[in-house]
C-alpha cells in the first residue's frame, strides 16, 4: 500500500495539495498519481511520515513522525533544456533557503552545492529532483523537499533542525506557506528566462563561492573555491596552484567544519 491513514485535498496558494498521514515516500505517490493521469502541474503531496523516505544518491530520507515538512511538487518546465536543468535545483534551493529565513526572520540559510540547505555548517534541508526527458528537453520535475523544522535529535552529526539552530518552534504550514510562495516566485524566473536573477541570489547564498575551503575526493584531502556552477550543475573550482578543475555532482565532499582544519562556513 502506497499510504495510509488520513487523507485529506484541498487548495492552497494556487495549489492542489494532498495531505497524507503516512505514506511510502511523497516522490513515489506523486509520480503514481501522474501514471495513473490525476496529477496537474503545481500539485503537491505533503505527509507527517515516510516510511521509505528517498534521498540523493541511493541514500535514505528519515524523519521523525509530525515534525518536519516533507512533500513532493510537480513542475512541468517551459523549453527547458537538458543542458540547463540545473537551474530547477538552484530554484529550489533558492525557495527553500528564502522561505527558512522568512520564517525565522533573520537570513540564516545558505546554500551547499548542489542543492542541499545548511544553517550554522549543518544541514537542515534536502532536495531530491527527479526528471522527467523529452528529446532535448525537460518535461516534468518532482520536486522532493525535505526541511528539519521541529526535530530535536538526529544520528547524523551534521544534520539539524531550524529549532535546534534558533531554540524556537514553528508551525509546519506556515512554513508550507511559505515555501509555496517562495518557489512559485524562483520557478517564476526560470519560466521568464531570468538566469542572470537566479544565479545572483544563488551565489551569494552558495557555501564557499569565491571562499576558499576544504574538500575530498577519494580519500585525498585539498583546498579550492568556487568559481562557477555550470548550468548542468558542474563545478568549476580554482585549486592552490592556479589550475582550474570541473567537478561533477558527488565526486568531492565539502570537509565538515571543525574538522581537518575546516572554518565555519
Ligand atoms: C537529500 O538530501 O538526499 C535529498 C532528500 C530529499 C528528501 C525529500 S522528503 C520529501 C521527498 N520524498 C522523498 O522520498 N524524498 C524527498
Amino acid at each position: 500500500m502506497e499510504s495510509s491513514g488520513e487523507f485529506s485535498s484541498h487548495n492552497l496558494k494556487g495549489h492542489a495539495l494532498i495531505e497524507l498521514e503516512s505514506v511510502t515516500s511523497t516522490n513515489m505517490f506523486l509520480q503514481l498519481l501522474l501514471n495513473k493521469g490525476s496529477a496537474e502541474q503545481g500539485l503537491i503531496v505533503k505527509a507527517a511520515f515516510q516510511g521509505e523516505g528517498k534521498g540523493m544518491s541511493k541514500n535514505s530520507w528519515f524523519s521523525e513522525k509530525g515534525k518536519n515538512l516533507l512533500m513532493s511538487m510537480l513542475h512541468y518546465s517551459d523549453a527547458l533544456t537538458t543542458q540547463k536543468q540545473f537551474f530547477i535545483s538552484k530554484c529550489c534551493a533558492i525557495g527553500v533557503a528564502k522561505a527558512i529565513d522568512r520564517m525565522i526572520g533573520v537570513e540564516m540559510s545558505h546554500i551547499k552545492w548542489p542543492n542541499d540547505v545548511y544553517i550554522n555548517s549543518k544541514k537542515v534541508a534536502g532536495i531530491l529532483i527527479q526528471s522527467s526527458i523529452k528529446g532535448d528537453n525537460i518535461q516534468y520535475s518532482l520536486l522532493g523537499i525535505g526541511v528539519n523544522i521541529n526535530q530535536n535529535q538526529f544520528p547524523l552529526e551534521n544534520a539539524t533542525s531550524i529549532m535546534l539552530e534558533t531554540g524556537q518552534k514553528f508551525e509546519l504550514a506556515e512554513f508550507l506557506s511559505y515555501l509555496i510562495e517562495e518557489l512559485d516566485a524562483s520557478l517564476d524566473k526560470l519560466s521568464e528566462f531570468n538566469y542572470e536573477s537566479i544565479n545572483n541570489v544563488y551565489y551569494k547564498k552558495l557555501i564557499g563561492y569565491q571562499k576558499w575551503l576544504r574538500y575530498k575526493k577519494d580519500d585525498e584531502l585539498f583546498d579550492g573555491r568556487i568559481l562557477t556552477i555550470e548550468d548542468d550543475g558542474h563545478l568549476l573550482m580554482e585549486m592552490k596552484n592556479g589550475e582550474k578543475q570541473h567537478f561533477a555532482v558527488k565526486e568531492i565532499s565539502l570537509v565538515p567544519a571543525g574538522t581537518n582544519g575546516q572554518p565555519t562556513y
